[in-house]
């Protein structure tokens, strides 16, 4: 039977509406398959929570100059459908320009956590060495009190820094990462 005998009086053939029918249902489905992987595509920049700012718990004058201060902070943060509390923990310490540097314990070289100096009790200590303070359980990565890598190991960049900011005397800190140059 040819496509003219099948054509009604509005002039749509059966194998027209056979393609546009088809063409529809395809559409609808790859858009039903599509439109949850679209808040994952876009991220970061769906996600909220980034770029809000938390009291750290510490006052501008709380924070050291000579040994890094362990904090946690909660960020409200809403990823797609998942709602959360996220935590974070961040290494305090102020630079030689009085400059407070928020490090993230993640190692720059594959991603694992990095420990402190520390007593048994938590507690900072200076550097047995007197420079690297910050090692790197997985391949010997280390760094000094200000998150610099050692060259002579795998990181090649130094920890990465949480934005702070002061506000009336509070530090108050984002879960918003930047990277140093090495
Ligand atoms: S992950 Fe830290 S040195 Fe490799």
């Amino acid at each position: 039977m040819s496509d003219q005998k099948n054509q009604g009086k509005d002039g749509l053939s059966r194998r027209q509406f056979l393609t546009y029918a088809l063409g529809g249902t395809g559409a609808f489905m790859a858009a039903t398959i599509a439109a949850p992987l679209i808040p994952f595509t876009l991220d970061p920049l769906t996600r909220s929570g980034g770029g809000t700012f938390v009291d750290s718990g510490l006052k501008e004058s709380d924070v050291k100059s000579d040994l890094p201060q362990l904090i946690e902070f909660k960020v409200h943060r809403k990823d797609g459908w998942i709602e959360e509390n996220a935590k974070y923990t961040a290494w305090l310490i102020k630079d030689e320009q009085g400059q407070i540097l928020a490090m993230s314990p993640v190692c720059t070289h594959l991603g694992c956590q990095v420990t402190g100096t520390v007593d048994p009790s938590g507690n900072a200590q200076p550097a047995a060495d007197g420079k690297w303070w910050f090692h790197c359980p997985c391949h010997g990565g280390r760094y000094t009190i200000h998150g610099v890598q050692d060259p002579t190991k795998p990181p090649t960049r130094p920890l990465d820094l949480f934005e702070v900011k002061v506000d009336g005397g509070k530090v108050m800190i984002s879960s918003k990462l930047n990277q140093r140059k090495a």
